[in-house]
């Protein structure tokens, strides 16, 4: 049985181990830490897979921005998720993006990003977001960037950059 729920006070150890381990360096992991430690971190957004009370896997939501002409329209980017190599390839990144999409929805946002693998993401609804006038502030093969509306249409008059706040220039 697996379980999703949001991180608590205790774990960061754990997702820093799930996240090297499964990306082999730090980065994604230096990188959760600073946005836990910025305003733009949404704590009902960060979840954990737990399998027999061991943490399994980890997914983080944050705010970023839509650059939509002279409007800063927020939004949620998914960066990093993680599965500890040993249950990769059983379902449970699965579950964390829908049960995060889920949350996501009911916290009242209404649309996501992802920069991803475009064989994974777009099982869940991701498109290009090209195709919906979301650019990625640098130059990506058009398929790996990729955006989600939680709210039909709600993309349709938002057009623009997303702005990566700084937290995220510890992995660029
Ligand atoms: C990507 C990841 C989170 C998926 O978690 P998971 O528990 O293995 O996912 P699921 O079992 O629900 O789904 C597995 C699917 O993901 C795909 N997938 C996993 N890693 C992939 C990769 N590197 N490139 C492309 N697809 C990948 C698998 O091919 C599989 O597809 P299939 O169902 O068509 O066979 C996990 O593999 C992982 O931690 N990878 C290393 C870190 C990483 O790449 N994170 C995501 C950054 S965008």
């Amino acid at each position: 049985m697996i379980q999703i729920r949001a991180e608590r006070s205790g774990d960061q150890k754990a997702i820093c181990q799930i996240n090297d381990a499964a990306f082999n360096g730090d980065n994604e992991s230096r990188l959760i830490d600073a946005i836990r430690n910025s305003e733009l971190f949404v704590p009902e957004l960060s979840l954990v897979a737990v399998a027999d009370g061991k943490l399994i896997g980890h997914i983080l939501f944050s705010i970023v921005t839509i650059k939509s002409g002279e409007n800063d329209v927020p939004t949620l980017a998914l960066a990093p998720m993680a599965v500890v190599p040993e249950q990769q390839n059983k379902g449970v990144g699965s579950l964390l993006v829908e049960e995060g999409l889920k949350r996501a929805k009911d916290q009242g946002f209404e649309h996501a990003v992802v920069l991803g693998h475009p064989e994974f993401y777009p099982r869940f609804g991701f498109v290009p977001a090209s195709t919906k006038g979301i650019e990625a502030p640098f130059p990506v093969p058009d398929e790996v960037f990729m955006a989600i509306e939680l709210k039909e249409e709600s993309l349709d008059q938002i057009k623009g950059k997303i702005v990566y706040p700084s937290a995220f220039d510890t992995v660029s």
